[in-house]
């Protein structure tokens, strides 16, 4: 692969002139390895002897599923695996909003207000190949969640999704009887005449960790405390409807660095593990934290499966160089999965839930984003520092084929999840 930063070392033989650029190189590096962090795990991780997926997971623990799971009003016809199926263009019908009416996203992921020239990745629709999606209905949402609490736990994906979820349902509601704050790690969205609130909780790996800051987390070097989860669980106690991912961070293309004492000793403990024994152990974490926190009578808790960054053109059999930058159609190869990395983490995954009687509902999202390489945010997104020169002229180096552009993907998503919600 050619580095994406190559075109910057040039900068580093100029004499005297080297320290206005240096800051810049530095953040940009850091970015880089950052957003394509998976590829470094490709480049330099270890590789993992046998992938074999015959095995599916079940989304719900089967006894959980024979009695009625809180706030379900109907099921899903028997044996349909709603992951499972194909994209549909569907001009009439999506997007479900317009992005300039929904005031709560991002910058980074107002897509058509940062120049994307396109539309065509707004009007995709899921279809499971054997039966059909509920309608969203906001008004239920809502309904159900009177007097609840909705949350949403992990990175910047699911910060996404959030946002996605609150664009969904917001409009419901009159001006002047919501509200969005911020309160560091914590967003909270509050429906004033529903006492309800869906909120946001920033904690990228689930358990303690040196990247923790809700603003300033860009840290290459990371850290995770081993059985931390508590730190940020007492935040996340009484909820009524949890949503948790996890991945990104964990891909840092290293062994990963656990601390075994606290974060204040002096001398820290470090044991460093794979990623896969990294991300099994919040794994399991995760799964006792619900069990001893969770009513399964009375709530309901959800894991969202890993998003897939489009960062490397070869991996869709395109020519290499190129990422998600100027992409508009679909990977049409239903067999398409992308980096062989996102397997073993799916692996521990499918391992770790299948052993486990807790009742967490898996959102099974990673094979059907795979095919959407159109639905990033690419360079139509507000950028963290000021773009040289270098990189304007070459903006495949600084495409974001990370998150999604919104509306777009990650409204599904939410339609998976108000599913698994409503017709368990
Ligand atoms: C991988 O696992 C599958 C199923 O368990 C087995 O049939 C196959 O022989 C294995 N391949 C290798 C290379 O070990
Ligand atoms: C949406 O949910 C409400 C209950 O809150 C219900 O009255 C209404 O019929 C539902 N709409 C559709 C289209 O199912
Ligand atoms: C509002 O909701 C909270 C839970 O989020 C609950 O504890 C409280 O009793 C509710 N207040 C009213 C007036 O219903
Ligand atoms: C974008 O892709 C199209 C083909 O789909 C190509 O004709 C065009 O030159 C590309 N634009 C850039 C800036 O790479
Ligand atoms: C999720 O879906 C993919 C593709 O459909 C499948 O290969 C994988 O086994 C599923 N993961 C789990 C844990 O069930």
């Amino acid at each position: 692969m050619k580095p994406p930063f190559s075109h910057s070392s040039s900068l580093l033989r100029g004499k005297g002139r080297l320290s206005p650029y240096l800051f810049t190189l530095i953040a940009f590096i850091l970015f880089v390895a950052i957003i394509y962090g998976e590829d470094f795990i490709c480049i330099f991780g270890q590789q993992f002897p046998n992938y074999s997926y015959s095995h599916k997971l079940s989304s719900t623990t089967e006894s959980v599923k024979r009695q009625k799971l809180p706030f379900a009003v109907g099921k899903m016809e028997e044996g349909c695996d709603v992951f499972s199926g194909s994209w549909v263009w569907d001009e009439l019908k999506r997007p479900l909003y317009e992005e300039s009416e929904c005031p709560y996203i991002q910058p980074q992921l107002t897509c058509q207000e940062h120049g994307r020239p396109d539309k065509d990745y707004q009007h995709w629709r899921w279809q499971p190949h054997h039966c059909n999606l509920p309608k969203f209905n906001a008004s239920l949402v809502l309904e159900t969640l009177r007097g609840k609490r909705m949350m949403f736990v992990g990175d910047s994906l699911n910060r996404g999704q959030y946002v996605s979820f609150v664009c969904l349902l917001h409009k419901l509601i009159p001006e002047d009887e919501k509200s969005m704050e911020t309160f560091d790690s914590l967003t909270v969205f509050t429906a004033k005449e529903y006492n309800a609130t869906i909120e946001f909780y920033w904690a990228p790996f689930l358990l303690e960790s040196n990247s923790d800051n809700a603003v300033i987390h860009r840290i290459s070097d990371r850290i995770v405390r081993k059985g931390s989860i508590n730190k940020h669980g007492r935040n996340w106690k009484g909820v009524d409807i949890l949503v948790f991912n996890t991945y990104l961070w964990w891909m840092t293309g290293l062994k990963m660095k656990i601390l075994l004492g606290s974060f204040d000793d002096e001398v820290k403990e470090i044991v460093e593990l794979s990623t896969e024994d990294a991300y099994r152990m919040a794994m399991k974490s995760m799964l006792r934290w619900v069990r001893l926190n969770m009513d399964p009578k009375k709530t309901r808790v959800f894991f969202t499966s890993m998003s897939p960054s489009h960062g490397k053109s070869i991996d869709w059999g395109d020519e290499q160089g190129g990422n998600c930058y100027n992409q508009t159609s679909l990977i049409d190869d239903p067999s398409y999965w992308g980096s062989d990395c996102r397997k073993s983490i799916m692996e521990v995954i499918g391992e770790v839930f299948r052993k486990s009687k807790v009742p967490i509902t898996f959102l099974n999202i990673t094979q059907l984003s795979s095919y959407r390489r159109d639905a990033h945010t690419s360079i139509y997104k507000k950028q963290w520092s000021p773009l040289t020169p270098e990189q304007l002229a070459n903006p495949v180096s600084y495409a974001d084929c990370v998150h999604w552009c919104l509306p777009g993907l990650q409204d599904t998503w939410n339609e998976l999840l108000f599913t698994k919600l409503f017709y368990p």
